[in-house]
């Protein structure tokens, strides 16, 4: 089984960038978590941040006919990336959006996402834990053959 984990715009800065919002992990050590927690899964991960969305679609497009599932932090597209939102409606594979921060008690703005409504379900303000939490959910549900996520 194959799920694909993408991080979005300027998330390559974690552990450096605003360290009390997004903590102090950086994302080769979140990346490393999550190749841990797939490895102890028995599924493959395929982890990809670019700070482009057309990057992000060419991924999603590449990679979705042979993928099972996707965990996204969309960065601040999540607020207003509806071409990256087609294409993971195109991809037809259970998306959970996972944001490090609560994006409900910051500045409103950040409150709205585009991408919800075509998830799954979100993951927000667990920090990196809310990832690897994201990626068990996801295939405990593709592994008991459900079309969702197991809640
Ligand atoms: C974020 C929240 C977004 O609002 C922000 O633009 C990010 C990171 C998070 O993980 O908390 O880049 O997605």
């Amino acid at each position: 089984m194959k799920i694909l984990i993408i991080h979005g715009p300027n998330l390559n800065m974690l552990g450096r960038r605003e360290q009390s919002v997004y903590g102090k992990k950086t994302l080769d050590e979140i990346n490393a978590l999550l190749n841990d927690k797939a490895h102890a899964l028995n599924v493959e991960a395929v982890i990809f941040q670019s700070n482009h969305e057309g990057a992000l679609i060419d991924f999603v497009q590449e990679q979705a006919d042979s993928a099972h599932g996707i965990v996204i932090n969309p960065g601040a597209l999540t607020h207003y990336g509806y071409s990256l939102r087609d294409a993971l409606v195109d991809s037809k594979l259970p998306v959970i959006e996972v944001h490090l921060s609560n994006i409900y008690r910051r500045e409103e703005w950040r409150a709205r996402s585009v991408i919800a409504p075509i998830a799954e379900g979100q993951i927000s303000g667990l920090g990196w834990g809310g990832y690897v939490t994201a990626l068990q959910v996801l295939v405990a549900g593709l592994q008991a053959d459900a079309s969702r996520p197991a809640l």
